[in-house]
């Protein structure tokens, strides 16, 4: 199994392009199986978890042409008029949460559909329970059986008003995708403020979809008949951009992160990480982040938008064993997601995790050592770490990394920092 060696020591400087946003392409993919007529999609990052998709998409009949713009982003044509499977399996879907997303958009132009129930992961339960919600306000009948959801709405969805007990990103995504299609107009309350929602019915509307509210708690989705041919920009990775803004902190380098508007896109994160000493000056196209002097500690509270994303909190902590004093984290989006305190103690930092909170005694030097990633940021929180600290640590399992990173050896390297693939 590849594992990923990270020499210490090293500073981060230059530029990194910032590849499209993970978490757009996915939802984006899955847009495509609502319409009969072709879908293309720019920017998409070459990444694992959009193979997934791409997969999950072609065994239920959609077909695909993937063009090659630079190292960093495809252009993906799908065309998805000649679907003749209407399951999602256990077999992907374990792979990739974020395959229920093809559930909305199934139910909505086929009436059936059946989808593996996810099942939980290594940040937490991760229920699903209010996109299947969402589905039944809109007169989806749902029924659960040996782990799957079979959903099925034969006489089309109608649209309807929801209102989230809880905001979901994926659950305004599924239901949002549903409604499209649906009969009359829908209205979903509380819905998630994420940008990737944004760019959702941004793409949606182009295929000829009526969405308006998007990016307030309240979306408004007239359902039309069909969607037709359009083309679309993925839009840029935040929780990358926040990563490599990290990367300047804790190797006390500097880094321009290129692509978009990120002090828009992260606009607590920037906030925090203001007052934690970093300093940010925008450029043309994009943010310069730089380590400007000694780090302060700081106490972070993760929350859905614009709050602090709980996608930087793992490399946040990674920084936070490196600055003297104590800072605190607050999880509140996932129950278990404080897998990488434990692995960045293996190396020495000072963590004590309580419940939903960890407080991190910093500025002691950290000494590489073998560790293993458990989930996505979790992963690359290691090689943050592990750039700053004394000697070379090796990271195990790092699938993980290659599920949502688009060339993290290549960008670093453009920065001058090196990290080599191992078997
Ligand atoms: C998405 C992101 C993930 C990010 C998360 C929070 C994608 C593909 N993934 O995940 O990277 O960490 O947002 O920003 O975009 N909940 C319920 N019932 C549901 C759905 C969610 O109780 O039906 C709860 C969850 O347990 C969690 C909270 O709502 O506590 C937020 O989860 P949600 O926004 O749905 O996360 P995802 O969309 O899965």
């Amino acid at each position: 199994m590849v594992k990923i060696k990270v020499y210490g020591n090293q500073k981060i400087d230059g530029i990194v392009p910032i590849s499209g946003a993970k978490n757009s392409a996915l939802p984006l993919l899955a847009a495509a199986i609502l319409s009969s007529n072709s879908l293309k999609l720019k920017n998409v990052p070459p990444l694992l978890d959009v193979s997934t998709m791409l997969d999950l998409l072609e065994s239920l009949g959609a077909t695909y042409q993937i063009n090659q713009d630079s190292m960093y982003a495809n252009t993906i044509e799908l065309k998805a008029d000649s679907i003749y499977n209407f399951t999602a399996p256990y077999e992907i879907v374990k792979k990739m949460r974020a395959s229920i997303l093809v559930l909305g958009p199934l139910l909505a132009r086929f009436g059936k559909c059946k989808v593996s129930l996810p099942g939980g992961c290594a940040i937490g339960v991760r229920p699903i329970d209010l996109h299947l919600k969402g589905l039944e306000a809109l007169g989806a009948t749902i029924d659960l059986s040996d782990g799957y959801i079979r959903a099925s709405a034969a006489n089309g969805l109608k649209g309807s008003d929801f209102d989230f007990p809880t905001t979901t990103v994926t659950g305004t995504e599924n239901v949002m995708l549903a409604a499209t299609l649906a009969e009359g107009t829908t209205v979903l309350k509380n819905a998630a403020l994420e940008p990737e929602i944004i760019d959702l019915a941004n793409c949606l509307n182009k295929m000829g979809a009526k969405i308006s509210g998007h990016g307030t708690s309240t979306i408004v989705i007239k359902g039309v008949t069909s969607l037709h041919e359009a083309e679309y920009s993925v839009m840029p990775d935040r929780i990358e951009a926040g990563t490599y803004a990290i990367a300047a902190g804790i190797t006390r380098g500097r880094v321009d992160l290129i692509g978009g508007n990120f002090r828009k896109l992260l606009p607590s994160f920037i906030d925090k990480m203001e007052k934690a000493g970093l300093r940010f000056t925008d450029i043309e196209n994009g943010l310069r982040v730089e380590y400007s002097g000694e780090l302060s500690p700081i106490s972070v509270n993760t929350e859905p938008f614009p709050g602090f994303p709980t996608d930087l909190q793992a490399q946040t902590m990674a920084m936070l064993c490196f600055v003297n004093g104590e800072s605190n984290i607050y999880e509140n989006i996932w129950e278990n997601r404080f897998m990488h305190a434990a692995e960045l103690m293996r190396m020495g930092a000072n963590i004590t995790v309580f419940q939903a909170h960890a407080n991190i005694k910093g500025g002691k030097r950290l000494k590489g050592a073998p560790v293993m990633a458990t989930d996505l940021r979790a992963s690359i929180s290691l090689v943050l770490a592990a750039l700053a600290a004394d000697g070379s640590t090796i990271i195990d399992r790092v699938y993980h990394l290659d599920r949502g990173y688009c060339c993290v050896k290549e960008k670093l390297a453009n920065c001058g920092v090196t990290i080599d693939r191992i078997s």
